[in-house]
């Protein structure tokens, strides 16, 4: 009988909640209640933003899942100034002064969106432990100093410049004097293979064999780690993932065999060099407690450094590359400085010949990594519990802040005619003005971090100095692109073709 009528009371309640007027209702009393809340406290009234900010990020988070966060950035700041609202509790910033104030100090924590990077194990990059951000730092400075790249340039030299120029001479010898290639690739193999140099003890001769599967274990680890932490039931049965699981495996199997190999060289004495590499430094790292790092630990480690290294350079020399064929005068510039300094194109250009040399190459780099920096979205960092005071606004505590990083690279009051490229910006008694970008970010968690051959863009390139963009004050118009992680171009098989042939002189 009491079932009965516990059956009977469950119906009733079940009908009731099912009933689509009691749905409606619902909703209704959730948007009041929302709309009231919002009224009467609202912790960031007064910050300027779209009007649907006040009760959702979901537009906002739109734009970032579908890469366009950037353009959109540029509208909101456009029209409602330097401080922006974008969510209930996210705002969106966009000068460089105030971007710098977060930065400085570890005050204002980046959030736990970082958490899906290296499997979710706390890294270098993804930590928001101070503690453990500082001992990392302390520990793999030493492969990020001049001293140590100097014992490494040699490799970096071998398994990138070297590797690129016999690739593409190859290419052209096979291809009747020309070779059609899609330098984005080209570029992405020839980082990969330095970043393998650095934090796998070897290179992956990417660009030699025209790819390596680790960049597809890469992709699906970070989604798999991410599904993990939002749907609690594929952390118990990690095998419904599937392939994207697998891959996962099989990264951190690779990144481990790496760290074992590295460490069975040093007790076997055969490491013949005293290089100070970036895996040399993780496998030589302690955590705070004074322990050693676990085999996870270290690949985890080997995997950031990946995917902080290889897209943000390869993208910086893609866009490099791509502003060359838009700026012809820039690039004739640039070779001539080159072919002046370095008569003898038989030798590789070191580092520090570069530095010292090639002023005007190095603007281009500036001036690229103003224009169009790899990394342009939206660092989130938390106002912290007790909130900040910015340039215009104050901001409370716990909210979300977006540092729009290439918005320092637009300011108004700071660089003339933004949208063109400029590399006299960084020359002469303006070479500080690098310090007003911030492509690295800045602060406490900052970056740690020749010509035989012609180019030429196809006939059919849809880009190209003559081919102008009203939206950039009718200076070229630049290949279309999305920002994930990376300013990574959409259709690079299509937009990122160039033509290398020999030179003859
Ligand atoms: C042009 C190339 C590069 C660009 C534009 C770039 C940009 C950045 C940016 C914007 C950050 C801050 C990210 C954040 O706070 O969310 C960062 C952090 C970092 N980058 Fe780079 N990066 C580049 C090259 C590299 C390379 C080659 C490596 C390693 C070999 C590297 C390793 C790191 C690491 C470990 C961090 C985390 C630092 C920390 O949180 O303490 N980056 N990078």
């Amino acid at each position: 009988m009491d079932i009965l009528n516990t059956k009977y009371t469950l119906n009733m309640i079940l009908g009731f909640l099912l009933d689509k007027s009691f749905i409606l209702k619902a909703i209704c009393a959730y948007g009041l209640y929302k709309i009231i809340r919002i009224l009467i406290h609202d912790p960031l009234k007064g910050i300027p933003g779209p009007w649907w900010s006040k009760f959702s990020f979901t537009p906002y988070r739109f734009t970032l899942l579908r890469g366009y966060a950037e353009s959109y950035s540029f509208e909101l700041h456009k029209k409602y100034g330097p401080v922006v609202r974008v969510g209930p509790n996210h705002i969106s910033l966009d000068k460089g002064k105030d971007m710098k104030k977060i930065l400085a100090s570890y005050k204002y924590p980046k959030t736990d969106i970082y958490k899906s990077i290296g499997f979710g194990i706390p890294t270098i990059f993804s930590t928001i432990d101070t503690d453990l951000s500082k001992s990392r730092r302390h520990y793999f400075g030493p492969a990020f100093l001049q001293s140590g790249l100097d014992t490494v340039e040699d490799l970096i030299l071998q398994a990138g410049a070297v590797s690129l120029i016999n690739k593409i001479g190859t290419e052209i010898d096979s291809g009747n004097g020309k070779y059609q290639a899609n330098y984005f690739k080209l570029l992405q193999n020839t980082t990969l293979d330095i970043i393998g140099i650095l934090a796998f003890g070897k290179s992956f001769n990417a660009v030699s064999k025209g790819g390596h599967p680790i960049i597809e274990w890469v992709k699906n680890s970070m989604f798999e780690t991410a599904l993990k932490q939002g749907m609690p039931l594929f952390r118990i049965f990690p095998f419904l993932i599937g392939k994207k699981y697998q891959d996962s495996r099989k990264l951190m199997e690779f990144s481990i065999e790496s760290a074992r190999n590295r460490l069975d060289q040093i007790k076997n004495k055969k490491r013949d060099t005293n290089s100070v590499d970036l895996l040399q430094t993780i496998v030589d790292a302690k955590n705070p407690d004074g322990s050693d790092l676990t085999e996870e630990q270290m690949a985890a480690e080997e995997v950031v450094i990946l995917i902080a290294g290889m897209d943000t350079t390869s993208v910086t020399l893609t866009w490099l590359l791509h502003l060359y064929t838009l700026y012809p005068d820039v690039y004739s510039k640039v070779e001539n400085e080159i072919l002046e300094n370095f008569p003898e194109k038989s030798n590789l250009i070191t580092y520090k010949q570069v530095k010292e040399k090639l002023k005007y190459f190095v603007a281009t780099i500036h001036e690229t990594m103003r224009l169009t920096p790899a990394v342009n979205g939206i660092l989130p960092r938390f106002s912290s519990s007790d909130g900040i005071q910015l340039s215009t606004h104050y901001i409370p505590k716990d909210v979300r802040m977006l540092l729009f990083l290439e918005g320092a690279g637009y300011d108004k009051d700071i660089w003339d005619h933004p949208n063109k490229f400029i590399p006299e910006r960084f020359l002469g008694d303006k070479i500080h003005m690098s310090r007003e970008i911030i492509p690295l970010s800045y602060g406490v968690r900052v970056c740690p971090g020749k010509k035989n051959y012609h180019f030429n863009l196809p006939k059919d390139s849809q880009y190209g100095p003559h081919i102008l963009d009203p939206e950039r004050d009718n200076e070229p118009k630049l290949l279309k692109s999305a920002a994930f992680l990376t300013r990574t171009p959409i259709d690079s098989d299509s937009d990122c073709r160039i033509i290398f042939t020999r030179r003859n002189n």
